[in-house]
């Protein structure tokens, strides 16, 4: 069992966070996530009400264990944070400065609050914000990346800073990437990537096609995919051939979702239902991608990823972790 500061804080028993992922995250990847001793989460962000609440009620209904909801600061709508504060056991930021206001609202209504941060100057503001724990996001993240450096450098600096829990993010897809987080003093990682061709996941079927063949090198980090998007500009690591499809790409729009067109480089994952160039939409994904090698039930990566970090630990000098 790889017991730390995070699993005692989130009374969960794997020290893997689900990593926000927009609306590639579906209720039944967190409830997997969560079942299987991890921190599932869910992303809220640019929905109505009603439709957190029933995403909420149906990921309560699907497990009994913590889960966390994710809120990009740009989309930020207070009534879903307070609705979502009441529910879940992790409140859980990103893209914006650490707020205490915000830190307030969650710890009144009863959850945790966690900020992800790109440099040791947000880590160190997050903790003051009164953040239960933080997550320090490397370069190799797929997604909006939020710092510049890689993150063995970056979560040297946050370790040494910072007293609460940390989590460290990007580029991490095997037990052995698990391991060397825990082994630098981080309580845990939070994982995007590996996700993405989970079974539960509502990511597009050829953009888990593109992520399963794709190896690490592909990822690439570009400011391409910006436009119409809050939270640009900004660097964001995607595949290779969606950047090389969308520059060779002629005309307006890529693909459509419910009769919408979708522009060109703008910065929407492909998840089920869209239809069109599903290659040239933003296929995000961290230099983890390599180590996604086919479908597999969200429990099975989560297990496979404690079970090797657990193994590798034991072996170590650093075996306490
Ligand atoms: C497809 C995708 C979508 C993402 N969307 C979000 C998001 O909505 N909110 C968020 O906090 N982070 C988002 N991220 C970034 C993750 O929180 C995290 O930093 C990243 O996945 C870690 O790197 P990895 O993908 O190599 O595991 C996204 C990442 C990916 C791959």
């Amino acid at each position: 069992m790889l017991e730390t500061a995070f699993t005692r804080l989130v009374s969960c028993t794997v020290p893997i966070q689900l990593a926000g992922m927009g609306s590639i995250l579906s209720p039944e990847l967190a409830a997997a996530v969560s079942n299987a001793g991890a921190l599932g989460q869910l992303t809220f962000a640019g929905i109505e009400v009603d439709d957190a609440k029933a995403r909420l009620d149906r990921l309560a209904s699907l497990t009994s264990k913590p889960f966390g909801i994710n809120q990009l600061i740009p989309y930020l709508n207070r009534d879903i944070l307070e609705l979502s504060a009441h529910k879940a056991k992790v409140i859980d930021f990103f893209w914006g400065d650490p707020d205490p206001e915000l830190v307030r609202i969650v710890h009144e209504a009863g959850a945790l609050a966690s900020w992800q941060v790109g440099s040791v100057v947000e880590a160190m503001a997050a903790e003051k914000a009164g953040c239960d724990f933080i997550i320090a996001q490397g370069v190799e993240a797929g997604g909006h990346i939020r710092g510049t450096l890689g993150l063995m450098p970056l979560l040297a600096q946050v370790l040494d800073k910072v007293s609460i829990p940390v989590l460290g993010a990007g580029g991490i897809g095997s037990g052995r990437g698990v391991a060397a987080v825990l082994a630098s003093g981080a309580a845990g990682v939070r994982i995007g990537t590996r996700f993405i061709a989970a079974a539960e996941s509502n990511a597009h079927p050829d953009y888990v096609r593109a992520i399963i063949s794709a190896q690490a090198e592909d990822s690439i980090r570009t400011n391409r995919f910006e436009v119409e998007c809050p939270l640009c500009p900004s660097t964001h690591g995607v595949l290779r051939s969606a950047l090389d499809a969308a520059e060779a790409y002629d005309g307006s729009f890529v693909a459509e979702f419910e009769g919408e067109p979708v522009a060109r480089f703008r910065g929407t994952v492909p998840t089920k239902g869209f239809t069109g160039n599903i290659g040239a939409m933003a296929c995000y994904a961290g230099q983890s991608v390599g180590e996604v090698r086919g479908v597999q039930p969200a429990a099975e990566i989560v297990a496979e990823l404690a079970e090797q970090a657990e193994r590798l630990l034991k072996g170590t000098a650093t075996a306490t972790v």
